[in-house]
């Protein structure tokens, strides 16, 4: 049966749902296993000696990207032995992936797919992003701020909603009504999850005192303890969204020590970072009279985040998977027409005066009589809509299988290096 794809590339996670195109009635998303913990996959490319990539897969740091998803725009590249890549390149390669995997299981290609991208990006990264996805072979491809694809898997979103979104690395707060962004805030300074997981290690750090701090940086074993219990944080970081106590073990050289962590003692850690995003959020709210707001990325499983919330707060069971069901609800939307046939209201009224806000945007609760009305604009704002010609390009990458010339230089290294 046809289908749209919805993909979240993340910082550290990808994630994939699929709407189908037929039966009957509202048709609901499907989050799709790409065989990672909890149905996604880790954003990692690791260019292997063969000349593809292994993605989600842990590997040797010269040869396998990770973080990419956030560099999108940077000129800086990433490299792997010594080829270089866009951010953008990376991303689209990770999409690539997901859309070829999503094929092989339903034997058919995606009608369309609808990439979730960071509420900040303007023209400029949306069309990095585009040219990218083009010279994939993705030409059905389109892009959807990740708060309008929030709020788009929501049937109640008529409406102003609120869109909190808190992942491993970004935040971003919205206003949002159906398929306009009405206001936002991104706070690239905000702590999100992985900085959750420094003050917890900091935290064991501070209750083992001497037995930590003597340990010998340069032994590897020590780096070897670093590493587990980092992860062993992350872990109990989230074992206390569902729970009260937990315990961190540590595996010093004299013996395992556990150290208790309540959510207590969690919740105090991060308190001032999550009453910071929330007052963000606050900002860009300004008094609208939401509907709800909508929970998007891991972090926000953080019960302390929906307590701290003004409102109506819809929690969704995994959140780290609103945005991408949303984005392939919207898809069918887009080729589709909405479920209900209900008119979607596309007008916004654009004014503000607070100086904080990245864009000047407006009250919403003025009288419309105050404003002319703005002229008619498409639902989905599907960027660019004037599309760059595919780019020449030095190399070409067919799927995830990379051209001679990266495998030869891979191999080359690897011989230098003695491996
Ligand atoms: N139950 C939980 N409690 C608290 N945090 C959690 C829980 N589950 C996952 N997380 C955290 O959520 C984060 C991952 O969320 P998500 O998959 O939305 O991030 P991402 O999309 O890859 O990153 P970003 O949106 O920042 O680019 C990680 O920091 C992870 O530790
Ligand atoms: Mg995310």
């Amino acid at each position: 049966m046809p289908y749209v794809l919805g993909v979240d590339v993340g910082t550290t996670r990808t994630a994939a749902a699929l709407c189908r195109l037929g039966g009957a009635g509202r048709a609901e998303p499907e989050v799709v296993g790409l065989g990672g913990p909890g149905g996604g996959v880790a954003s990692s490319l690791q260019l292997t000696a063969d000349g593809t990539f292994a993605v989600g897969e842990p590997g040797d740091p010269r040869w396998t990207a990770t973080g990419f998803a956030a560099r999108v725009g940077d000129g800086v590249p990433v490299v792997l032995g010594d080829e270089p890549f866009t951010a953008e390149e990376l991303t689209a390669l990770m999409v690539s992936w997901v859309a070829g995997q999503v094929a092989a299981r339903e034997g058919e290609r995606a009608e369309r797919i609808v990439l979730s991208h960071p509420v900040g990006w303007g023209a400029h990264h949306k069309g990095l992003m585009h040219q990218a996805l083009r010279v994939m072979g993705l030409d059905n491809a389109t892009l959807l701020a990740e708060p309008l694809a929030a709020a788009a898997g929501h049937s109640f979103a008529r409406g102003p909603v609120g869109v909190f979104s808190l992942g491993s690395h970004a935040f971003s707060a919205a206003v949002v009504r159906p398929f306009e962004v009405v206001a936002w805030a991104e706070s690239p300074d905000q702590d999100a999850g992985v900085d959750f997981d420094d003050l917890v290690f900091g935290h064991v750090r501070t209750e083992l005192g001497r037995a930590f701090t003597e340990l010998d940086p340069q032994d590897p074993r020590t780096r070897g303890l670093y590493g587990r219990l980092r992860r062993d944080c992350e872990a109990a970081k989230r074992v206390l969204s569902g729970t009260f106590e937990t315990a961190i073990p540590v595996h010093l050289p004299s013996g395992r020590v556990d150290v208790p962590l309540s959510r207590a003692k969690f919740d105090e850690l991060i308190r001032s970072s999550v009453e910071q995003a929330v007052s963000v959020f606050e900002r860009v709210v300004r008094g609208t009279p939401l509907e709800a707001t909508v929970l998007v990325g891991g972090s926000t499983r953080i019960p302390l985040i929906s307590s701290l919330l003004p409102g109506r707060v819809v929690f969704e069971a995994a959140p780290e998977t609103t945005a991408v069901k949303g984005a392939a609800l919207a898809g069918r939307h887009m080729l589709l027409g909405p479920d209900d046939n209900e008119p979607i209201e596309t007008s916004v009224l654009v004014r503000d005066d607070d100086p904080l806000l990245r864009f000047p945007v407006g009250d919403m609760d003025v009288p419309d009589t105050d404003f002319t009305a703005p002229p008619p604009r498409p639902p989905i704002d599907i960027t660019p809509l004037d599309l760059p010609e595919r780019r020449s390009v030095k190399r070409v990458v067919r799927g995830l299988a990379v051209t001679g010339g990266r495998r030869r230089s891979r191999d080359a290294q690897d011989s230098e290096d003695g491996r």
